[in-house]
């Protein structure tokens, strides 16, 4: 029998309930402390996200060094990506987010990786047509959610191979397929791309270091099943002569079905907020959402309903409670009672119909500018 209290988190894989604390400590990473939030509060002039503030990012790597770093004059770089196999939905958005803020807040400049190889190589279903699609649709998503165009760059892989290659070849020599293998468990008939594949996902982390021929920092945003690739990525970074990244990982956002509803529904596209659902469709997944709520108004009002095991709590969490303030409130009227859930649903629509809508916009404009930050000439022979 599988041990119920079993989860699994790899970059290909995430299954079971998600026991955090646990996970830190088998990757063995650090905890996001108040501490260090502190001083990124400070660093930052005087606030921080929700994402930060509410949890939602828990654990890191060297990101102590790095604000001292920065304290002192040594900016840094943010990187992150996404590997594309169809629409972006809300969760898909942490990073980015979180990106979008560092950007504006500390000025860094920020790269982008975009991973059109990889989910065709991870999953059999795909076809090269699709993934290059949804590469480039993905791509507008994120750009317009904030990011500044004379910072921004992006490596879109199978166009962007030429820059990043001379660098991926150096890389690749240093990890070895045991090391791969251990990491990822992969079975005897995972195709060779995938074994390649950490190399490409190394690159952004000294690409600008390798470009201005200096040690430039980087700083990456991800969700905690990422950790597995930097990992090698950080064992070999000191061997070719550049700063290891350091990471701040986020929790996974739980799917709108509830926890254990995800498999057995048949219906999956269910289980998120797509950024492509039209404004009817969002509002009926929203409706038939998991919540912690009760069975009974009578009895929720005496008894109050459970925010930790809501799906639409979740999405108040990490992005549509602006204030928090506001958070609070719906936090704490949740609890008591006061607040029943088809009023919190109808008040979350409306706020996912205005970001939906702004989004739209922001996302044409994004179009305007996408192909000219798309990285494909590396910075010098090498
Ligand atoms: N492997 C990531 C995914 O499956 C995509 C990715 C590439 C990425 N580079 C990254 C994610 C850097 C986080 C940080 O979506």
């Amino acid at each position: 029998m599988p041990d119920p209290e079993e989860f699994v988190v790899t970059p290909y894989e995430v299954k079971g309930k998600i026991d955090y604390d646990r996970l830190r400590e088998q990757f063995g990473t650090q905890e996001l402390t108040p501490e260090l939030l502190a001083r990124l509060h400070h660093l930052a002039g005087g606030d921080l996200p929700p994402l930060l503030t509410r949890g939602i990012y828990y654990s890191h790597r060297d990101l102590g060094p790095l604000l001292d770093g920065y304290a002192h004059g040594q900016p840094f770089f943010l990187y992150s990506g996404r590997g594309p196999s169809g629409p972006l939905h809300t969760s898909h958005l942490v990073p980015f987010d979180l990106c979008v803020w560092l950007q504006k807040r500390l000025g860094l400049p920020m790269y982008i990786q975009i991973t059109d190889d990889e989910k065709f190589w991870a999953r059999a279903g795909l076809t090269r047509e699709e993934t290059a699609h949804w590469g480039l649709e993905n791509l507008y998503d994120i750009l317009a959610l904030g990011f500044d165009p004379k910072r921004t760059h992006v490596f879109f892989d199978s166009r962007s191979i030429g820059a990043l290659y001379p660098l991926a070849i150096r890389v690749a020599r240093r990890i070895s397929y045991s090391n791969v293998k251990a990491v990822f468990g992969f079975a005897p008939s995972a195709n060779i791309g995938l074994i390649f594949y950490t190399a490409l996902q190394s690159v952004p982390c000294f690409w600008p270091s390798w470009a201005e021929g200096r040690s430039v920092p980087c700083l990456i945003p991800c969700g905690i099943d990422q950790d597995p690739h930097f990992r090698l990525t950080r064992d070999i970074a000191e061997g070719l002569g550049y700063p290891k990244p350091a990471l701040l990982h986020s929790k996974m956002v739980p799917g709108l079905l509830g926890e254990g509803a995800m498999s057995t529904s048949g219906n999956r596209a269910d289980d998120a907020l797509f950024l492509n659902d039209p404004p009817a469709t969002v509002e009926r997944k929203l409706r038939s959402a998991f919540t912690g709520g009760r069975a009974t108004v009578e009895e929720q009002r005496r008894l109050g309903a459970t925010p930790e095991i809501c799906s639409v709590w979740a999405l108040w969490r990490s992005r549509f409670a602006e204030s928090e303030r506001e958070f609070a409130e719906i936090t704490r009227t949740c609890r008591s009672g006061e607040l029943l859930c088809g009023d919190c649903k109808g008040q979350l629509i409306e706020r996912v119909h205005g970001f939906y809508e702004r989004h739209a916009a922001a996302r044409e404009k994004a179009k305007d500018w996408a192909e000219s930050v798309i990285v494909t000439e590396a910075p010098k022979p090498l």
